[in-house]
């Protein structure tokens, strides 16, 4: 059996792809790469491709419905059998001796559909060889755009779904001193309200597209409207000591 490599190729500048992940990708004659639709291009595959030739390899992309997963809960049926499909796939071409890539967006580690291919790939065959190229995240590279440090010395740092309810994210973020908020383009209008309660309006950074085409930071969120919305690919920093 061949080896199956989920690649992190950063948040979307080329040049935050690893040497390492240039590699593999390079050396994959096979890529699986992961979209939102069927009609929506991957944008994984478009910043490996950025930096590695296409030319000669074969490319699958896969449709991964954009839905919520609860981790310990069911999976939605249609979620279960994109990843179940993949791993079907992706099995096909390692048990004929290709080593596929994953490029994933980001870091593998955090939040990426990645993992879940893994999970069906080892449920089909354990015997399946899984190698993981670390990325450049979307949380380092949007604190470097922001020029603020996520935490120093004792501090404490957490990184949870802006899509939890308020009280919770409430909680979360008095018993932190840097929370990051990841997938917050539904929610802006909420989350906008939740930091004005808590008086953290001016502490808070909302990094959009980071390395991407359009790339947006707003420092401090009082005169940011939610209603005018922000890309899905957004996230808010909110440092309760501004080192900034
Ligand atoms: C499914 S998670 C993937 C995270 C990814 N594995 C990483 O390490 O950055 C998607 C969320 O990551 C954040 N994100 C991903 N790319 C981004 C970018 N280029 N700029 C800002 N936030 C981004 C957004 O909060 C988005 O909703």
């Amino acid at each position: 059996m061949s080896v199956f490599h989920l690649v992190g190729v950063g948040p979307g500048d080329p040049g935050l792809i690893t040497l390492k992940a240039a590699e593999v990708l390079e050396r994959c004659p096979v890529w699986f790469a992961p979209r939102a639709a069927d009609d929506s291009p991957s944008t994984a595959l478009a910043i490996a491709a950025a930096a590695v030739d296409l030319g000669g390899k074969e490319v699958i992309s896969h449709t991964f419905p954009m839905k919520k997963v609860i981790r310990g809960g069911e999976p939605d049926p249609e979620v279960a059998r994109a990843w179940d499909e993949a791993a079907a796939l992706v099995t096909e071409r390692l048990a004929a001796g290709a080593e596929v890539a994953f490029p994933t967006l980001g870091d593998p580690s955090l939040y990426s559909t990645g993992f879940y291919v893994c999970e069906a790939l080892l449920a089909r065959a354990p015997e399946t060889r899984i190698e993981i190229v670390p990325g450049v995240s979307s949380i380092t590279a949007a604190a470097a755009a922001a020029g603020a440090s996520l935490c120093q010395g004792n501090e404490r740092f957490t990184v949870v779904p802006a899509t939890y309810e308020n009280g919770a994210l409430a909680r979360i973020i008095e018993n932190s001193d840097t929370v990051v908020l990841m997938k917050v383009h539904r929610v802006m209008e909420r989350i906008k309200e939740l930091l004005a309660e808590m008086g953290l309006l001016d502490q808070a950074v909302l990094v959009e597209r980071v390395g991407q085409e359009h790339q947006r930071v707003v420092h401090g969120l009082a005169g940011f409207d939610p209603a005018a919305g922000c890309h899905y690919f957004s996230t808010v920093i909110v440092r309760r000591r501004n080192t900034a």
